[in-house]
């Protein structure tokens, strides 16, 4: 396993909708386990493959809290929302691609997501809780979408203006 460099805002890859998953293979595989290696290293709960800089439709989460006796490790190509819950839940929200923020986001309390796992085969996950918010939000990546984007628009372009400078700063060093 490998830790891969972040893709930072404003990459332009983290605004590309992803490429659908053709079959998950061993390189699919090594990009889920690469993924994982990144996300722990970081500390994030969930991380999709644009993130670090592949434009495929991949994620990989790990939402398990001090009340799971096992860690809640999925890993999952081509993910699909079917179904949403009228219901809705905020959570404060970050993302690895966007250090340094965090928002409150308002999403579906509830959805069904179907998915292809490690050996290609479809499964189906049904999520509440942390877990729903985190699934949402890697699906959005794959999608060019960003937590940023649920903000009000004076919040986001403010995120937006700082990143964009502070990659400029870091590209004249
Ligand atoms: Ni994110």
């Amino acid at each position: 396993m490998t830790i891969r460099p972040l893709s930072i805002l404003p990459a332009p890859v983290l605004r590309k909708l992803a490429a659908p998953v053709k079959t998950v293979d061993d390189d699919i595989r090594q990009l889920m386990d690469d993924m994982l290696e990144t996300m722990r290293h970081e500390q994030g709960l969930g991380l999709a493959a644009p993130q670090i800089g592949v434009s495929l439709r991949v994620i990989v989460m790990d939402c398990s809290d001090d009340n799971d006796p096992e860690p809640m490790i999925w890993k999952m190509a081509n993910p699909e929302i079917m179904a949403a819950s009228d219901d809705t839940a905020s959570m404060e929200e970050g993302c690895l691609s966007i250090p340094g923020y965090r928002g409150e986001v308002t999403r579906p309390a509830e959805v069904e997501v179907k998915f292809l796992d490690e050996h290609g085969t479809e499964q189906q996950m049904r999520a509440d809780g942390l877990l729903a918010a985190c699934v949402q939000h890697e699906i959005d990546h794959l999608n060019g979408k960003l937590f940023i984007d649920y903000l009000s628009r004076i919040k986001r372009d403010m995120i937006i203006r700082k990143m964009t400078k502070d990659a400029r700063i870091d590209r004249d060093d």
